[in-house]
């Protein structure tokens, strides 16, 4: 595959575990999913974790993945990308709710290592959803998962993933649509 190729397969196979990130912050609000259990005093999660972000997270990050499957025999009629992969339904599922789980299990790391809700942490901040989105991607499909996620992919994946959380990030704080810029 040409370098071009890695990198738009890389993005396209991402994009349903880019957006639950950013949609649970517009959807999100109401009962935390931790209802405000503490382990040692401090929260589980914290308030930055509710059912209705991960539940709109996971619905956005699947309804993107339905779209691009619908897509791709356009794009590819279009453009001579190599090969555009279509998601099997587990993946539409696993890609988003993975990228929700990652970043859950930070929230439950940083709660651990006492940082407050909203505090930053660098790299486990921009790589939380993409670990999260790629193991349940793998459990849901294997064969799917190590045909599209080859080395150059994945290796293009934790490189070009900080890059777009970051800069995303700081577009939605400068919007007044997130409260810090990470
Ligand atoms: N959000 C949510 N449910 C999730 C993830 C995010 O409701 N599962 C919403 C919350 O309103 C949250 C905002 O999206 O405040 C931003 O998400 P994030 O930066 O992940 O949460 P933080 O508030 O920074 O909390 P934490 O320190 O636990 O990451
Ligand atoms: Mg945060």
């Amino acid at each position: 595959m040409a370098l071009i190729d890695v990198l738009v397969v890389a993005f396209w196979a991402m994009l349903p575990a880019y957006v639950p990130n950013n949609a649970a912050v517009l959807t999100g609000g109401g009962p935390p999913i931790d209802g405000g259990r503490t382990m040692s005093g401090k929260r589980l999660l914290g308030d930055g974790k509710t059912w209705l972000g991960t539940a709109g997270g996971i619905a956005a990050g699947a309804l993107l993945a339905a779209l691009q499957n619908a897509l791709v025999p356009t794009i590819t009629a279009l453009v001579p990308v190599a090969s555009l992969p279509q998601f099997p339904l587990a993946v539409v599922v696993a890609l988003p709710a993975g990228a929700m789980l990652g970043d859950i299990v930070a929230s439950f790391l940083k709660r651990r290592s006492g940082r407050e809700r909203g505090s930053a942490f660098p790299g486990l901040d921009q790589l939380d959803f993409v670990l999260g989105s790629l193991a349940l991607a793998f459990l849901a499909a294997p064969g799917w998962f190590t045909q599209t996620f080859t080395l150059p992919v994945l290796v293009t994946v934790v490189f070009i993933t900080p890059v777009l959380h970051v800069g995303t990030n700081v577009l939605a704080y400068q919007l007044s649509l997130k409260s810090e810029p990470w």
